[in-house]
């Protein structure tokens, strides 16, 4: 059994087999075939914060699967009323075969795990969101056909997404360059672990109109992440030059795509006219999170392998 808290619980062999299984997936699903390979399993879903594609996304996911999904929101279980985390993961995993948990602080995710029988994902945390960023590699494989040579560019708030981009990136020998203001940054221990680790190609330029020069892929995300609103204000002043607007996208190649994991703020952190432009991939982006997130469960729900 193993938990996904981290895109760096991932080799490099076992990111390219759920990114291959979630292309059959998605297959199967384009042509009407069923792939019940779920069936009579049920998963958890834990949410601390809201969310729009993670929900829907992993419950249709196993239904699709033939199995089935329990939406949990925090208040509405035990640990609201202050049930430990440790009872509540050693009870859950009596019932079933998985959990999804979304938490305001990365260390509830881990605890969870530690007393979790059963395989534990992080649906996204203060600190990463492994899911989105498998799905994104999936989505960037689509558009550009490998991950090799290409440059992925940040431009914003150095984030959760951020953060497991950036050790994403150094796994698949893909360049990143970050693109924020001074204290905005992804975390210095991650940036430290992508290229010590796994040699990542990881570059910090300020300046966003320099960073998207050669990109292949712009990335941006909101300015306000969950669990900051008391930080607004600040924040939207901190990221005035940040935005992905169509000036700066015309800065970059002419094939470039631009990525955004949503909720998106129009108008702050990304233009109107740039999410719904031609070069906007954010649809298929969130699609993408269904097929890969099958996988994902599959791989640590089933004994299934699939072949070539
Ligand atoms: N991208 C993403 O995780 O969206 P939700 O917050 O809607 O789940
Ligand atoms: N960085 C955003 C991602 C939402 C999917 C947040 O944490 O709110």
């Amino acid at each position: 059994m193993k938990h996904l808290l981290s895109i760096s619980d991932l080799t490099l062999e076992e990111i390219e087999d759920i990114l291959k299984m979630a292309g059959k997936l998605k297959e199967d699903r384009y042509r009407n075939r069923v792939s019940d390979y779920l069936r009579n399993k049920s998963l958890a879903m834990i949410f601390e914060h809201p969310s729009t594609r993670t929900r829907i996304s992993f419950e249709v996911a196993m239904a699709d699967l033939g199995g089935h999904a329990l939406y949990l929101s925090w208040n509405d279980l035990q640990l609201g009323r202050g049930e430990t985390i440790k009872d509540t993961a050693m009870v859950m995993a009596r019932y079933v075969h998985g959990v999804v948990i979304r938490a305001r602080k990365h260390e509830t995710v881990e605890e969870f795990a530690r007393y979790s029988e059963r395989p534990v994902i992080n649906g996204l945390s203060d600190l990463e969101h492994p899911c989105q960023v498998l799905s994104d590699l999936f989505t960037i494989g689509e558009y550009k056909g490998n991950y090799r040579d290409l440059t992925i560019t940040w431009v914003g708030d150095g984030n959760n997404v951020c953060n497991s981009l950036v050790l994403a990136s150094a796994i698949v020998g893909m360049k990143m360059v970050v693109s924020t203001p001074d204290n905005y940054r992804p975390r210095e221990d991650i940036i430290k672990k992508a290229k010590e680790a796994y040699g990542g190609d990881i570059v910090v330029e300020p300046d966003p109109k320099k960073a998207v020069e050669n990109a292949d892929i712009i990335y941006t995300d909101v300015w306000v992440s969950m669990g900051m609103d008391n930080e607004k204000e600040d924040r939207i002043r901190n990221f005035k030059g940040y935005q992905v607007n169509q000036s700066l996208v015309d800065k970059s190649k002419d094939d470039v795509i631009v990525m955004h994991c949503l909720p998106a703020h129009r108008g702050e952190e990304i233009t109107s006219e740039v999410l719904e432009g031609t070069h906007s991939v954010v649809l298929d982006q969130a699609e993408n999170r269904l097929h890969v997130q099958k996988a994902i469960l599959v791989k640590l729900m089933s004994d299934i392998e699939f072949e070539e």
